[in-house]
């Protein structure tokens, strides 16, 4: 972290109303971060991007990576086909080049992901019943285990629940094995890697009244009550404007958060441009830091061009891997700033 560039300013906090000299004397100066991840560890939060491993000698791209992200989630890297081609055969060739590239350049490791009805290798798409149970339950054994020590947190289950409103379980290859496969993916990664923070992974989760929030939010509280081991609450955040940003996101979070899990926005972009994009960013941005255990936010890939719906230049950093508008709204929130106010001292 290169200090020395960083801007100072002059906050005087709650001070400033009514003290007269003693606040001047009260003043602090305090450090405002010019990168994402440094303005965010200012917060005790980490800033995140996700990589593929095939960018890795792209120098705009690792260039950016490294200045601007302390955590690291591998695109597609540490998925079931990747890690598991032929059952019982694992690959870890690609995954571990992100890890070592994250790690030979200081940042943490979010894994992603454990056990998902999609990306799975085509051997596992055919199998049913006890068999698959019998193999995913190996699958989180071995890759966890193969990366123990090495990521700060795990999905181990991601997207299991249904978008059709009645809160249901996504049917599944996996969730007809049986309604508790979830808690069973859950124990196996506990047991594989006891440090790893364990995360339920979702999208559309992110307005408190969607029923499908409701139904994450009731699964979580329940594995909270008897002791399944989960330790956090992963928020895909994709969004768009059929899906903008909710006006309750922050009580989302927040309820999450009272359940005693970590949350964190793991996956974000938001497509749009300008203002109204850059206003979006802010809003996730100040949510977070309003809740204490929302612990950090990863967005899903560095520039626009390398997003998985990069016509909808959903990222903080164009294709020429410029800062776009959202970017300084971004870093200003996590600043401690107004959104747009360019970062100047607060009150
Ligand atoms: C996406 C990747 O970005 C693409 O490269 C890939 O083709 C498909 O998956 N939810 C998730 C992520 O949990 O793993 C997905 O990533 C995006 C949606």
């Amino acid at each position: 972290m290169n200090r020395t560039t960083r801007r100072w300013r002059v906050t005087m906090g709650a001070t400033v109303a009514g003290l007269g000299l003693l606040a001047a004397t009260a003043l602090s100066a305090q450090a405002a971060g010019s990168t994402l991840h440094e303005a965010a560890a200012d917060q005790g939060r980490y800033f995140g991007t996700a990589l593929a491993q095939g960018k890795l000698n792209d120098t705009q791209y690792t260039t950016i990576a490294d200045r601007e992200f302390g955590m690291i989630t591998a695109e597609n890297e540490m998925k079931m086909d990747a890690t598991e081609p032929q059952q019982g055969v694992f690959d870890y060739s690609a995954g571990d080049r992100i890890v070592d590239w994250a790690t030979g350049h200081g940042k943490q490791v979010r894994g992603h992901a454990l056990a998902w009805h999609s990306q799975q290798p085509g051997w596992m798409q055919s199998m049913e019943g006890s068999a698959l149970r019998q193999a995913m339950l190996n699958h989180v054994t071995q890759v966890a285990t193969h990366y123990r020590g090495k990521v700060y947190a795990w999905d181990v289950v991601n997207e299991a629940f249904s978008d059709n409103g009645d809160g249901s379980r996504r049917d599944s290859n996996l969730q007809r094995t049986g309604n508790d496969w979830i808690e069973a993916a859950f124990e196996a990664a506990r047991a594989a890697d006891p440090d790893a923070k364990l995360c339920y992974n979702d999208y559309n989760t992110d307005s408190w009244t969607n029923p499908k929030t409701q139904a994450v939010y009731a699964m979580v509280k329940d594995f909270r009550s008897r002791g399944v081991p989960i330790d956090c609450v992963g928020f895909q955040a994709h969004f768009n404007s059929g899906n903008p940003v909710p006006n309750n996101y922050h009580e989302t979070l927040q309820r999450f958060a009272d359940l005693g899990v970590d949350v964190q926005i793991t996956e974000l972009d938001i497509e749009g441009s300008g203002g109204s994009q850059a206003e979006q960013f802010s809003g996730v941005t100040q949510a977070c830091l309003a809740v204490e255990r929302c612990t950090g936010i990863t967005v899903w890939g560095v520039r626009d061009t390398d997003s998985w719906r990069a016509s909808g230049t959903p990222l903080l950093f164009d294709g020429n891997g410029q800062k776009k508008a959202a970017y300084h709204a971004v870093l200003d929130v996590l600043n401690g700033g107004e959104p747009g106010d360019g970062g100047s001292a607060t009150s």
